[in-house]
């Protein structure tokens, strides 16, 4: 079984719902891709390392703790960046490391056109952003990219995905925990997500 979290939560149900209206204008689209991801974030951060510590209240002393995992962002070019402002909210502290691919219209397979990463992991968890889970071969692409680079700790969150990308992802993946706000129908004849939300790059940045 795949490790699925498709989220529960009625404000992230909410906002989906608006965000998938083919009325909603860009910048009410962008708004609202910004409030899901720190939804969704919170929500796929939920096993973070963390260590004890204390901390001087006014009132006393009090026991807390500290997040300590070096976590990287890694958006998919173009629309995965749209996800990247909420989450900076969360974790503010982030690395980013984007890579760049699009999907060739007529094969659907991912063409890489931007990775910068340096020769060494400088973080112990990524987190892979897309809005949309499609096929799954964009997922599969850069976290292969990924677990070459070295990072052992791996998560993928969008907003849609579609059963044969949860598929794909997790027989590629098996270890990759997915996080989205809801899983839909199907794909389908030209590789998108039905009902789905329309083109989420295009849908972004108004192209
Ligand atoms: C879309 C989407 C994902 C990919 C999903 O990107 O944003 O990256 O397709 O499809 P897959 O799961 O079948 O790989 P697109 O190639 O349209 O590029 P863009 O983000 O630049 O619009």
């Amino acid at each position: 079984m795949p490790d699925l979290y498709v989220s529960r939560h009625p404000l992230v149900k909410h906002k989906l719902t608006l965000l998938r209206d083919v009325n909603t204008d860009h910048r009410t689209f962008r708004e609202l891709v910004r409030e899901l991801a720190l939804l969704l974030c919170y929500e796929a951060t939920q096993d973070i390392a963390i260590s004890l510590k204390t901390v001087t209240t006014p009132m006393g002393v009090a026991y807390g703790v500290k997040a300590i995992e070096r976590v990287g962002l890694v958006p998919i070019m173009r629309a995965g960046m749209g996800l990247l402002d909420g989450i900076m909210e969360l974790l503010p502290d982030v690395q980013v490391w984007h890579i760049g691919l699009y999907r060739d219209e007529h094969t659907l397979r991912p063409i890489q056109y931007y990775n910068k990463l340096p020769a060494e992991p400088t973080v112990q968890v990524c987190i892979v952003l897309d809005p949309m889970l499609a096929t799954g071969g964009s997922a599969v692409a850069t976290i292969d990219i990924l677990k070459k680079w070295g990072v052992q700790r791996i998560k993928f969150l969008g907003l849609l995905a579609a059963p044969e990308g949860i598929k794909r992802l997790h027989e590629a993946h098996p270890d990759v925990p997915i996080y989205v706000a809801e899983l839909d129908e199907r794909l389908n004849d030209i590789g998108f997500i039905v009902p789905g939300l329309g083109d989420a790059g295009d849908r972004m940045f108004g192209t």
